[in-house]
């Protein structure tokens, strides 16, 4: 599931992790609140199915019941997604739910924190190191158990934007690789 807001680089590293044949999952839909965004034009343009479930409709929460029983959804990949989901679909989905987030959880996480939001709490903490934690989603923002970090320096000059940037491509990384982590981990003694 995408938000409105991002380019949807994540959707994409996953995708392209998802065409080697070795790897444990495929994407069946992309989920965004809005259309006509970055990570549904990038979507779209990838060949991904593309679902809209606003989450100003009333009939949101259902709406995303429906879907994802239609497309069978055993994983849900959340990037750059602002609203809490569903607290029924939390529960249903528990341990089956990724986020990203851009910093070294538990520091610089939770409500507010999110986008150049959190670079600019790193910078101004004088931290000397951040990156990208991978995390399962719970009801609270940003507090799940973390299945992947990966790090990188903070240099002196450093702005927000220089330091999104090296976040990102971490970012990019991580994602797949704690996908792959996650079920393969959930299928040990099946
Ligand atoms: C990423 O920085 C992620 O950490 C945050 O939202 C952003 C989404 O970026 N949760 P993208 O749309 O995947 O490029």
């Amino acid at each position: 599931m995408v938000g409105s807001k991002g380019r949807g680089s994540n959707m994409a590293a996953l995708a392209l992790a998802c065409h080697d044949p070795e790897f444990p999952a495929e994407i069946v839909t992309v989920i965004s609140p809005k259309d006509e965004t970055p990570a549904v034009e990038r979507a779209r343009s990838i060949g991904l199915e593309v679902e809209i479930a606003s989450t100003k409709e009333p009939g949101y929460e259902e709406l995303l019941t429906v879907l994802l029983v239609h497309y069978r959804v055993e994983w849900i990949c959340l990037a750059g997604l602002m609203t809490k989901l569903p607290s029924n679909l939390v529960e249903t989905y528990a341990g089956r739910i990724l986020n990203i987030h851009p910093a070294l959880l538990p520091k610089f996480g939770g409500k507010g924190m999110y986008g150049m939001h959190v670079h600019e709490a790193v910078i101004a903490a004088g931290e000397v190191e951040s990156g990208c934690s991978v995390h399962i989603v719970t009801e609270e923002y940003d507090e799940g158990p973390v299945v992947l970090q990966k790090h990188c320096p903070v240099f002196r000059d450093d702005t927000p934007e220089s330091l999104a940037v090296r976040v990102l491509g971490l970012e990019n990384a991580a994602y797949p690789e704690a996908l792959r982590m996650v079920i393969e981990g959930s299928q040990v003694g099946n």
